[in-house]
Protein backbone atom coordinates (compact mmCIF):
# COMPACT_ATOMS: atom_id res chain seq x y z
CA UNK A 1 0.00 0.00 0.00
CA UNK A 2 1.19 3.25 -0.94
CA UNK A 3 1.51 6.23 1.84
CA UNK A 4 -0.65 8.99 0.42
CA UNK A 5 1.37 12.11 1.22
CA UNK A 6 -0.55 15.93 1.87
CA UNK A 7 1.24 17.66 -0.72
CA UNK A 8 0.63 19.90 -3.18
CA UNK A 9 1.31 19.93 -7.32
CA UNK A 10 3.23 23.01 -7.99
CA UNK A 11 1.30 25.42 -9.58
CA UNK A 12 4.36 27.50 -11.51
CA UNK A 13 4.78 27.28 -15.49
CA UNK A 14 1.17 25.91 -16.61
CA UNK A 15 1.27 25.18 -20.05
CA UNK A 16 -1.72 24.20 -22.48
CA UNK A 17 0.05 20.72 -23.25
CA UNK A 18 -1.30 20.13 -19.10
CA UNK A 19 -3.84 18.95 -17.62
CA UNK A 20 -3.41 19.20 -13.76
CA UNK A 21 -6.37 18.12 -12.65
CA UNK A 22 -7.00 15.43 -14.28
CA UNK A 23 -3.12 13.92 -14.01
CA UNK A 24 -3.64 14.59 -10.55
CA UNK A 25 -7.20 12.56 -10.48
CA UNK A 26 -5.81 9.67 -12.65
CA UNK A 27 -2.59 9.35 -10.62
CA UNK A 28 -5.31 8.85 -7.01
CA UNK A 29 -7.30 6.59 -8.85
CA UNK A 30 -4.62 4.57 -9.56
CA UNK A 31 -2.59 4.53 -6.23
CA UNK A 32 -3.85 2.06 -3.58
CA UNK A 33 -5.41 4.54 -1.43
CA UNK A 34 -7.60 2.58 1.17
CA UNK A 35 -10.76 4.74 1.56
CA UNK A 36 -12.57 5.33 4.65
CA UNK A 37 -14.30 8.11 3.21
CA UNK A 38 -17.00 8.79 0.88
CA UNK A 39 -18.85 8.31 -1.80
CA UNK A 40 -19.35 5.09 -0.18
CA UNK A 41 -18.87 3.13 -3.37
CA UNK A 42 -15.75 3.54 -2.22
CA UNK A 43 -13.90 3.60 -5.53
CA UNK A 44 -15.91 0.66 -7.47
CA UNK A 45 -15.11 -1.65 -4.49
CA UNK A 46 -18.43 -3.84 -4.68
CA UNK A 47 -19.09 -5.72 -7.87
CA UNK A 48 -22.30 -4.51 -9.38
CA UNK A 49 -23.89 -4.80 -12.34
CA UNK A 50 -23.76 -0.59 -12.35
CA UNK A 51 -20.10 -0.72 -11.99
CA UNK A 52 -19.69 -3.66 -15.11
CA UNK A 53 -22.01 -1.41 -17.00
CA UNK A 54 -19.50 1.76 -16.49
CA UNK A 55 -16.58 0.11 -15.59
CA UNK A 56 -14.37 0.23 -12.55
CA UNK A 57 -11.87 2.82 -13.96
CA UNK A 58 -14.72 5.47 -13.93
CA UNK A 59 -15.95 4.55 -10.24
CA UNK A 60 -12.10 4.78 -9.32
CA UNK A 61 -12.24 8.45 -10.34
CA UNK A 62 -15.19 9.46 -8.78
CA UNK A 63 -13.70 10.74 -5.29
CA UNK A 64 -14.47 13.30 -3.27
CA UNK A 65 -12.02 16.18 -2.49
CA UNK A 66 -9.13 15.44 -0.44
CA UNK A 67 -5.77 16.90 -0.09
CA UNK A 68 -4.38 16.01 -3.76
CA UNK A 69 -7.40 16.77 -5.74
CA UNK A 70 -8.00 20.46 -4.09
CA UNK A 71 -11.61 21.68 -3.61
CA UNK A 72 -13.80 23.99 -5.89
CA UNK A 73 -15.06 26.48 -3.46
CA UNK A 74 -11.74 27.15 -2.08
CA UNK A 75 -9.30 26.18 -4.99
CA UNK A 76 -5.60 26.63 -4.25
CA UNK A 77 -3.49 23.75 -6.13
CA UNK A 78 -4.53 21.70 -9.19
CA UNK A 79 -8.34 22.77 -9.40
CA UNK A 80 -6.70 26.71 -9.07
CA UNK A 81 -4.25 25.62 -11.82
CA UNK A 82 -6.91 24.13 -14.43
CA UNK A 83 -8.90 27.14 -13.77
CA UNK A 84 -6.11 29.15 -14.83
CA UNK A 85 -5.43 27.21 -18.23
CA UNK A 86 -9.27 27.08 -18.96
CA UNK A 87 -9.13 31.22 -18.62
CA UNK A 88 -5.88 31.08 -20.11
CA UNK A 89 -7.11 29.37 -23.32
CA UNK A 90 -10.36 31.66 -23.40
CA UNK A 91 -9.08 34.42 -23.28
CA UNK A 92 -10.18 35.54 -20.02
CA UNK A 93 -8.85 36.69 -16.70
CA UNK A 94 -10.86 33.96 -14.91
CA UNK A 95 -12.35 30.83 -15.56
CA UNK A 96 -14.93 28.95 -12.94
CA UNK A 97 -15.76 25.33 -13.40
CA UNK A 98 -19.21 24.76 -13.31
CA UNK A 99 -21.14 21.34 -12.73
CA UNK A 100 -24.55 21.95 -13.13
CA UNK A 101 -24.07 23.42 -16.28
CA UNK A 102 -24.33 26.66 -17.84
CA UNK A 103 -28.09 26.82 -16.01
CA UNK A 104 -26.28 27.29 -13.10
CA UNK A 105 -23.69 30.06 -14.67
CA UNK A 106 -26.69 31.82 -15.74
CA UNK A 107 -28.00 32.18 -12.36
CA UNK A 108 -24.34 33.90 -10.95
CA UNK A 109 -24.01 35.82 -13.99
CA UNK A 110 -27.21 37.79 -12.40
CA UNK A 111 -26.54 37.26 -8.88
CA UNK A 112 -23.19 38.82 -9.20
CA UNK A 113 -24.30 41.42 -11.71
CA UNK A 114 -27.78 42.72 -10.43
CA UNK A 115 -29.08 43.21 -6.50
CA UNK A 116 -32.90 42.90 -6.25
CA UNK A 117 -35.01 45.49 -8.58
CA UNK A 118 -31.78 46.43 -10.78
CA UNK A 119 -32.81 45.91 -15.08
CA UNK A 120 -31.67 43.55 -17.09
CA UNK A 121 -32.28 43.63 -21.00
CA UNK A 122 -32.42 40.69 -22.39
CA UNK A 123 -33.89 38.56 -24.96
CA UNK A 124 -37.43 37.31 -25.25
CA UNK A 125 -36.20 33.72 -26.47
CA UNK A 126 -33.93 33.58 -23.12
CA UNK A 127 -33.47 30.19 -22.32
CA UNK A 128 -35.54 28.46 -19.06
CA UNK A 129 -32.98 29.31 -17.28
CA UNK A 130 -32.65 32.61 -17.34
CA UNK A 131 -36.17 33.21 -16.26
CA UNK A 132 -35.41 31.20 -13.32
CA UNK A 133 -32.37 33.39 -12.81
CA UNK A 134 -35.03 36.07 -12.25
CA UNK A 135 -36.58 34.49 -9.73
CA UNK A 136 -33.57 33.94 -7.92
CA UNK A 137 -31.96 37.36 -8.22
CA UNK A 138 -35.20 39.21 -8.25
CA UNK A 139 -33.42 41.26 -11.14
CA UNK A 140 -36.56 43.68 -13.19
CA UNK A 141 -36.74 41.75 -16.83
CA UNK A 142 -37.05 44.25 -20.16
CA UNK A 143 -37.37 42.13 -22.87
CA UNK A 144 -35.91 42.76 -26.23
CA UNK A 145 -37.21 41.17 -28.85
CA UNK A 146 -34.94 39.14 -31.43
CA UNK A 147 -35.04 38.96 -35.29
CA UNK A 148 -37.19 36.34 -36.52
CA UNK A 149 -36.63 34.71 -39.40
CA UNK A 150 -39.68 33.48 -41.39
CA UNK A 151 -38.39 31.64 -43.97
CA UNK A 152 -36.87 29.11 -41.24
CA UNK A 153 -39.15 29.68 -38.91
CA UNK A 154 -37.00 30.16 -35.98
CA UNK A 155 -35.92 33.37 -34.47
CA UNK A 156 -32.11 34.35 -34.62
CA UNK A 157 -30.03 36.65 -31.77
CA UNK A 158 -31.26 40.58 -31.21
CA UNK A 159 -29.84 43.25 -33.30
CA UNK A 160 -27.57 45.61 -31.86
CA UNK A 161 -29.61 48.41 -32.54
CA UNK A 162 -32.42 46.28 -30.82
CA UNK A 163 -29.80 46.24 -27.49
CA UNK A 164 -28.88 50.50 -27.93
CA UNK A 165 -32.60 51.03 -28.54
CA UNK A 166 -33.53 49.14 -25.18
CA UNK A 167 -30.34 50.91 -23.18
CA UNK A 168 -32.23 54.29 -24.77
CA UNK A 169 -34.96 53.43 -22.72
CA UNK A 170 -33.75 51.99 -19.59
CA UNK A 171 -31.02 54.68 -18.62
CA UNK A 172 -30.62 53.27 -15.75
CA UNK A 173 -30.07 49.24 -16.88
CA UNK A 174 -27.95 47.39 -14.96
CA UNK A 175 -27.14 44.52 -16.86
CA UNK A 176 -27.59 43.21 -21.09
CA UNK A 177 -27.93 39.31 -21.58
CA UNK A 178 -26.72 38.14 -24.78
CA UNK A 179 -27.51 34.83 -26.54
CA UNK A 180 -24.37 34.03 -28.55
CA UNK A 181 -24.86 31.70 -30.34
CA UNK A 182 -27.97 31.03 -30.30
CA UNK A 183 -29.42 27.61 -30.23
CA UNK A 184 -29.66 27.80 -33.81
CA UNK A 185 -25.88 29.25 -34.36
CA UNK A 186 -26.52 32.63 -35.18
CA UNK A 187 -24.29 35.23 -33.83
CA UNK A 188 -25.08 39.17 -33.57
CA UNK A 189 -22.78 41.66 -33.50
CA UNK A 190 -21.37 41.32 -29.99
CA UNK A 191 -18.65 43.46 -30.26
CA UNK A 192 -20.89 46.76 -30.65
CA UNK A 193 -23.43 45.45 -27.93
CA UNK A 194 -20.52 44.96 -25.74
CA UNK A 195 -18.79 48.72 -26.71
CA UNK A 196 -22.93 50.40 -26.50
CA UNK A 197 -23.89 48.51 -23.38
CA UNK A 198 -20.39 49.83 -21.59
CA UNK A 199 -20.52 53.21 -22.68
CA UNK A 200 -23.71 53.32 -21.08
CA UNK A 201 -22.39 51.51 -18.10
CA UNK A 202 -24.59 48.74 -18.20
CA UNK A 203 -22.34 45.01 -17.63
CA UNK A 204 -22.53 42.28 -20.71
CA UNK A 205 -23.28 38.67 -19.57
CA UNK A 206 -23.08 36.15 -22.72
CA UNK A 207 -25.68 33.10 -22.59
CA UNK A 208 -22.63 31.11 -25.08
CA UNK A 209 -24.15 27.94 -24.05
CA UNK A 210 -23.56 26.57 -27.27
CA UNK A 211 -20.46 28.74 -28.06
CA UNK A 212 -17.59 26.71 -25.89
CA UNK A 213 -15.99 25.41 -29.43
CA UNK A 214 -16.07 29.23 -30.95
CA UNK A 215 -12.80 30.09 -29.97
CA UNK A 216 -11.16 26.74 -32.52
CA UNK A 217 -12.76 28.36 -35.81
CA UNK A 218 -11.27 30.18 -38.36
CA UNK A 219 -13.25 33.57 -38.80
CA UNK A 220 -15.43 33.39 -35.82
CA UNK A 221 -15.35 35.89 -32.45
CA UNK A 222 -15.82 34.66 -29.42
CA UNK A 223 -17.60 36.10 -26.47
CA UNK A 224 -14.50 37.32 -25.11
CA UNK A 225 -12.72 38.53 -27.94
CA UNK A 226 -16.26 40.77 -28.46
CA UNK A 227 -15.51 42.14 -24.86
CA UNK A 228 -18.02 40.52 -22.95
CA UNK A 229 -17.50 40.89 -18.72
CA UNK A 230 -19.40 37.15 -17.80
CA UNK A 231 -20.03 34.31 -20.16
CA UNK A 232 -20.79 30.84 -19.35
CA UNK A 233 -20.21 28.37 -21.71
CA UNK A 234 -21.47 25.01 -22.04
CA UNK A 235 -18.19 22.73 -22.77
CA UNK A 236 -20.38 19.80 -22.41
CA UNK A 237 -22.01 20.47 -25.87
CA UNK A 238 -19.70 21.56 -27.98
CA UNK A 239 -16.47 21.40 -25.91
CA UNK A 240 -15.52 17.63 -25.69
CA UNK A 241 -16.12 17.33 -21.60
CA UNK A 242 -19.03 15.39 -19.94
CA UNK A 243 -22.72 16.45 -19.59
CA UNK A 244 -23.07 18.91 -16.68
CA UNK A 245 -19.83 20.84 -16.92
CA UNK A 246 -19.61 24.29 -18.05
CA UNK A 247 -17.41 27.22 -17.58
CA UNK A 248 -18.12 30.94 -16.09
CA UNK A 249 -15.12 33.23 -17.48
CA UNK A 250 -14.97 36.63 -16.15
CA UNK A 251 -13.07 39.59 -18.15
CA UNK A 252 -12.14 42.89 -17.09
CA UNK A 253 -13.16 44.89 -13.37
CA UNK A 254 -16.86 45.10 -13.74
CA UNK A 255 -17.18 42.57 -11.55
CA UNK A 256 -14.59 41.10 -9.04
CA UNK A 257 -13.90 37.28 -9.31
CA UNK A 258 -14.58 37.26 -5.59
CA UNK A 259 -17.82 37.97 -6.21
CA UNK A 260 -18.01 35.56 -9.00
CA UNK A 261 -16.49 32.74 -6.75
CA UNK A 262 -18.48 33.46 -3.71
CA UNK A 263 -21.70 33.10 -5.90
CA UNK A 264 -20.54 29.94 -8.05
CA UNK A 265 -20.04 28.36 -4.58
CA UNK A 266 -23.07 29.45 -3.09
CA UNK A 267 -25.20 27.83 -6.09
CA UNK A 268 -23.03 24.88 -6.37
CA UNK A 269 -22.97 21.63 -4.11
CA UNK A 270 -19.92 21.14 -1.27
CA UNK A 271 -19.38 17.67 -3.21
CA UNK A 272 -18.33 18.83 -6.82
CA UNK A 273 -17.75 15.74 -9.04
CA UNK A 274 -14.44 15.04 -9.99
CA UNK A 275 -15.63 13.32 -13.34
CA UNK A 276 -17.01 16.19 -14.68
CA UNK A 277 -13.89 18.49 -13.67
CA UNK A 278 -11.15 16.46 -14.55
CA UNK A 279 -13.40 16.58 -17.98
CA UNK A 280 -13.53 20.09 -18.01
CA UNK A 281 -9.59 20.28 -18.24
CA UNK A 282 -8.84 17.12 -20.15
CA UNK A 283 -11.56 18.90 -22.83
CA UNK A 284 -9.74 22.24 -22.42
CA UNK A 285 -6.13 21.06 -23.43
CA UNK A 286 -8.17 19.01 -26.58
CA UNK A 287 -9.62 22.07 -27.72
CA UNK A 288 -6.22 24.36 -27.38
CA UNK A 289 -4.34 21.54 -28.89
CA UNK A 290 -6.06 20.63 -31.29
CA UNK A 291 -9.32 21.93 -32.03
CA UNK A 292 -8.15 24.21 -34.85
CA UNK A 293 -7.21 21.66 -37.04
CA UNK A 294 -10.41 19.41 -36.08
CA UNK A 295 -12.96 21.90 -37.37
CA UNK A 296 -10.02 22.70 -40.53
CA UNK A 297 -10.55 18.91 -41.28
CA UNK A 298 -14.71 19.29 -41.23
CA UNK A 299 -14.98 22.39 -42.84
CA UNK A 300 -14.98 20.97 -46.30
CA UNK A 301 -16.74 18.06 -45.58
CA UNK A 302 -19.55 19.94 -44.07
CA UNK A 303 -19.57 22.21 -47.17
CA UNK A 304 -19.53 19.42 -49.36
CA UNK A 305 -22.11 17.81 -47.59
CA UNK A 306 -24.15 21.05 -48.01
CA UNK A 307 -23.95 21.09 -51.56
CA UNK A 308 -25.24 17.53 -51.50
CA UNK A 309 -28.37 17.74 -49.64
CA UNK A 310 -29.56 21.18 -51.28
CA UNK A 311 -28.94 19.52 -54.78
CA UNK A 312 -32.16 17.96 -55.05
CA UNK A 313 -34.04 21.30 -54.64
CA UNK A 314 -36.63 20.56 -51.63
CA UNK A 315 -34.20 20.73 -48.93
CA UNK A 316 -32.61 24.55 -47.71
CA UNK A 317 -29.47 24.65 -44.96
CA UNK A 318 -28.88 27.87 -43.24
CA UNK A 319 -25.77 29.41 -43.93
CA UNK A 320 -23.61 32.93 -42.98
CA UNK A 321 -24.28 35.04 -46.13
CA UNK A 322 -27.88 34.47 -46.01
CA UNK A 323 -27.90 34.83 -41.79
CA UNK A 324 -25.51 37.98 -42.89
CA UNK A 325 -27.80 39.22 -46.04
CA UNK A 326 -31.35 39.37 -43.95
CA UNK A 327 -30.22 39.94 -40.23
CA UNK A 328 -26.50 41.20 -40.00
CA UNK A 329 -25.99 38.54 -38.31
CA UNK A 330 -23.27 35.71 -38.54
CA UNK A 331 -23.87 31.54 -38.98
CA UNK A 332 -21.71 28.94 -37.09
CA UNK A 333 -21.41 26.04 -40.00
CA UNK A 334 -21.43 23.29 -37.47
CA UNK A 335 -25.12 23.76 -36.84
CA UNK A 336 -26.37 22.00 -39.82
CA UNK A 337 -30.00 24.15 -39.76
CA UNK A 338 -31.68 22.12 -42.69
CA UNK A 339 -35.39 23.74 -43.55
CA UNK A 340 -37.21 20.39 -44.61
CA UNK A 341 -40.87 22.24 -45.46
CA UNK A 342 -40.16 21.65 -49.22
CA UNK A 343 -41.00 17.94 -48.61
CA UNK A 344 -44.21 19.18 -47.36
CA UNK A 345 -43.20 17.96 -43.71
CA UNK A 346 -42.64 19.21 -40.74
CA UNK A 347 -39.56 19.11 -38.77
CA UNK A 348 -40.55 17.31 -36.42
CA UNK A 349 -41.88 14.54 -39.15
CA UNK A 350 -38.17 14.15 -40.74
CA UNK A 351 -36.53 14.19 -37.17
CA UNK A 352 -38.70 11.04 -36.17
CA UNK A 353 -37.97 9.92 -39.79
CA UNK A 354 -34.51 9.99 -39.05
CA UNK A 355 -34.35 7.93 -35.90
CA UNK A 356 -37.03 5.71 -36.85
CA UNK A 357 -35.38 4.27 -40.15
CA UNK A 358 -32.10 5.31 -40.22
CA UNK A 359 -31.02 5.60 -36.30
CA UNK A 360 -29.78 8.87 -36.49
CA UNK A 361 -30.23 10.94 -33.61
CA UNK A 362 -30.81 15.08 -34.68
CA UNK A 363 -30.53 17.60 -31.99
CA UNK A 364 -33.90 18.95 -32.49
CA UNK A 365 -36.86 19.32 -34.53
CA UNK A 366 -38.73 22.50 -35.57
CA UNK A 367 -41.91 23.20 -37.60
CA UNK A 368 -40.03 24.13 -40.71
CA UNK A 369 -36.24 22.62 -39.62
CA UNK A 370 -34.13 19.99 -38.45
CA UNK A 371 -30.99 20.46 -36.57
CA UNK A 372 -27.70 18.31 -36.59
CA UNK A 373 -25.14 19.53 -34.17
CA UNK A 374 -21.48 18.63 -36.13
CA UNK A 375 -18.73 18.63 -33.70
CA UNK A 376 -14.92 17.31 -33.79
CA UNK A 377 -16.26 13.57 -33.30
CA UNK A 378 -17.83 13.38 -36.52
CA UNK A 379 -15.93 11.51 -39.72
CA UNK A 380 -16.94 11.76 -43.68
CA UNK A 381 -18.36 8.36 -42.45
CA UNK A 382 -21.22 10.25 -40.39
CA UNK A 383 -21.71 13.22 -42.24
CA UNK A 384 -22.26 10.63 -45.20
CA UNK A 385 -24.58 8.75 -42.87
CA UNK A 386 -27.06 11.86 -42.72
CA UNK A 387 -26.76 13.13 -46.26
CA UNK A 388 -27.72 10.16 -47.40
CA UNK A 389 -30.78 10.07 -45.09
CA UNK A 390 -31.66 13.22 -45.60
CA UNK A 391 -31.84 12.13 -49.87
CA UNK A 392 -33.32 9.11 -49.34
CA UNK A 393 -36.41 11.02 -47.26
CA UNK A 394 -36.32 13.59 -50.05
CA UNK A 395 -36.72 10.50 -53.15
CA UNK A 396 -39.52 8.14 -50.78
CA UNK A 397 -41.05 10.92 -48.73
CA UNK A 398 -41.94 14.32 -50.56
CA UNK A 399 -45.17 15.45 -50.80
CA UNK A 400 -46.63 17.75 -53.77
CA UNK A 401 -46.75 20.83 -51.66
CA UNK A 402 -44.96 22.87 -49.67
CA UNK A 403 -45.89 23.03 -45.83
CA UNK A 404 -46.84 27.00 -44.00
CA UNK A 405 -47.66 26.75 -41.11
CA UNK A 406 -48.18 30.22 -38.79
CA UNK A 407 -46.84 28.79 -35.34
CA UNK A 408 -43.42 28.04 -36.06
CA UNK A 409 -41.53 30.72 -34.35
CA UNK A 410 -42.57 32.02 -31.09
CA UNK A 411 -42.52 35.57 -31.56
CA UNK A 412 -45.26 36.43 -29.46
CA UNK A 413 -44.97 39.86 -27.32
CA UNK A 414 -46.59 39.20 -23.73
CA UNK A 415 -47.65 41.29 -21.66
CA UNK A 416 -45.49 41.19 -18.54
CA UNK A 417 -48.07 42.01 -15.69
CA UNK A 418 -45.76 41.26 -12.23
CA UNK A 419 -42.10 39.97 -12.24
CA UNK A 420 -41.58 36.22 -12.67
CA UNK A 421 -40.30 36.44 -8.87
CA UNK A 422 -43.61 37.99 -7.85
CA UNK A 423 -45.29 35.50 -9.71
CA UNK A 424 -43.77 32.41 -8.12
CA UNK A 425 -44.45 34.07 -4.55
CA UNK A 426 -47.70 34.66 -5.06
CA UNK A 427 -50.87 32.62 -4.53
CA UNK A 428 -51.24 29.94 -7.13
CA UNK A 429 -54.00 27.62 -8.66
CA UNK A 430 -53.78 25.30 -11.94
CA UNK A 431 -56.40 25.93 -14.61
CA UNK A 432 -57.52 23.75 -17.64
CA UNK A 433 -54.71 25.14 -20.47
CA UNK A 434 -57.91 26.18 -22.72
CA UNK A 435 -59.49 28.53 -19.37
CA UNK A 436 -56.17 30.58 -18.89
CA UNK A 437 -56.47 32.90 -21.42
CA UNK A 438 -55.94 36.65 -19.85
CA UNK A 439 -54.69 34.37 -16.95
CA UNK A 440 -51.10 35.64 -14.98
CA UNK A 441 -49.18 32.65 -15.92
CA UNK A 442 -47.01 31.25 -12.54
CA UNK A 443 -45.76 28.58 -14.92
CA UNK A 444 -43.31 28.13 -17.54
CA UNK A 445 -44.37 26.79 -20.62
CA UNK A 446 -41.75 26.16 -23.17
CA UNK A 447 -40.80 23.73 -25.79
CA UNK A 448 -38.01 21.01 -25.57
CA UNK A 449 -35.68 21.41 -26.81
CA UNK A 450 -34.69 24.48 -27.09
CA UNK A 451 -35.88 25.37 -24.20
CA UNK A 452 -37.67 28.83 -24.92
CA UNK A 453 -40.23 30.03 -23.32
CA UNK A 454 -44.33 30.38 -24.89
CA UNK A 455 -44.90 31.99 -21.30
CA UNK A 456 -42.79 33.22 -18.66
CA UNK A 457 -44.16 33.66 -15.09
CA UNK A 458 -45.82 37.19 -14.91
CA UNK A 459 -46.85 37.19 -18.18
CA UNK A 460 -50.36 37.22 -19.15
CA UNK A 461 -51.14 34.10 -21.51
CA UNK A 462 -53.06 35.24 -24.39
CA UNK A 463 -55.33 33.34 -26.77
CA UNK A 464 -51.57 33.13 -29.36
CA UNK A 465 -49.58 31.40 -26.68
CA UNK A 466 -52.60 28.35 -25.97
CA UNK A 467 -52.52 27.84 -29.88
CA UNK A 468 -48.84 27.46 -30.25
CA UNK A 469 -48.80 25.25 -27.20
CA UNK A 470 -51.71 23.24 -29.21
CA UNK A 471 -49.16 23.12 -32.33
CA UNK A 472 -46.47 21.89 -30.47
CA UNK A 473 -48.89 19.55 -28.25
CA UNK A 474 -50.21 18.01 -31.97
CA UNK A 475 -46.97 18.46 -34.07
CA UNK A 476 -44.12 16.73 -31.42
CA UNK A 477 -45.35 16.69 -28.17
CA UNK A 478 -43.00 18.47 -26.11
CA UNK A 479 -44.69 21.20 -24.32
CA UNK A 480 -43.40 21.02 -20.89
CA UNK A 481 -45.08 22.90 -17.97
CA UNK A 482 -44.22 22.94 -14.23
CA UNK A 483 -47.93 21.87 -13.38
CA UNK A 484 -48.93 18.89 -12.19
CA UNK A 485 -51.48 17.31 -14.30
CA UNK A 486 -50.90 17.74 -17.88
CA UNK A 487 -53.13 20.14 -19.97
CA UNK A 488 -53.47 22.22 -17.27
CA UNK A 489 -51.45 25.50 -16.68
CA UNK A 490 -50.41 26.84 -12.85
CA UNK A 491 -51.98 30.21 -12.69
CA UNK A 492 -51.58 33.72 -10.06
CA UNK A 493 -54.77 33.15 -7.90
CA UNK A 494 -57.15 35.98 -8.58
CA UNK A 495 -54.95 37.52 -11.16
CA UNK A 496 -56.61 38.53 -14.34
C1 LIG B 1 -29.35 28.87 -24.96
C2 LIG B 1 -29.15 27.97 -23.77
N1 LIG B 1 -28.74 28.50 -22.62
C3 LIG B 1 -28.53 27.75 -21.52
C4 LIG B 1 -28.73 26.39 -21.54
C5 LIG B 1 -28.47 25.58 -20.32
O1 LIG B 1 -27.28 24.89 -20.49
P1 LIG B 1 -26.88 23.60 -19.63
O2 LIG B 1 -27.60 22.44 -20.23
O3 LIG B 1 -25.40 23.50 -19.81
O4 LIG B 1 -27.28 23.86 -18.23
C6 LIG B 1 -29.15 25.78 -22.74
C7 LIG B 1 -29.39 24.33 -22.79
O5 LIG B 1 -29.79 23.76 -23.75
C8 LIG B 1 -29.39 26.59 -23.88
O6 LIG B 1 -29.83 26.07 -25.03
Amino acid sequence: MNIVKETTVPTRNLLQTDAPLFDALVRYANSETVSFDVPGHKMGALNTPFRDAIGEQALKMDVNSMVELDLLSHPKSVIKDAQELAAQSFGADHAFFLVNGTTVGIHAMLLASCKPGETLLVPRNCHKSVIDGMILSGVLPTFMQPEVDEQFGISHSVSAENVAKALKENPTAKAVLVTYPTYFGTMTDLKTICEIAHAAGAIVLVDAAHGAHLRSMEGMIDPIQAGADLVTTSMHKTGGSLTQSSLLLLQGNRITADKVRKVTSMLQTTSANYLLMSSLDAARRELALHGANAFQRLKPIIDEAIELIESGGHYEVLKNNNVSNRFLQSHDWTKLVIRVNGLGRTGFEVYSLLKQRYGIQMELAEGYVVMAVVTPADTTTTIECLTSALLDIERTCTKPHVLHSAWTVVDSVNELVMTPRDAFYAEQESVAIDDAIGRISADTLMIYPPGIPLVIPGERITCEVIQHYAYYEQAFGSVLSESKQSGSVTVVKGGF
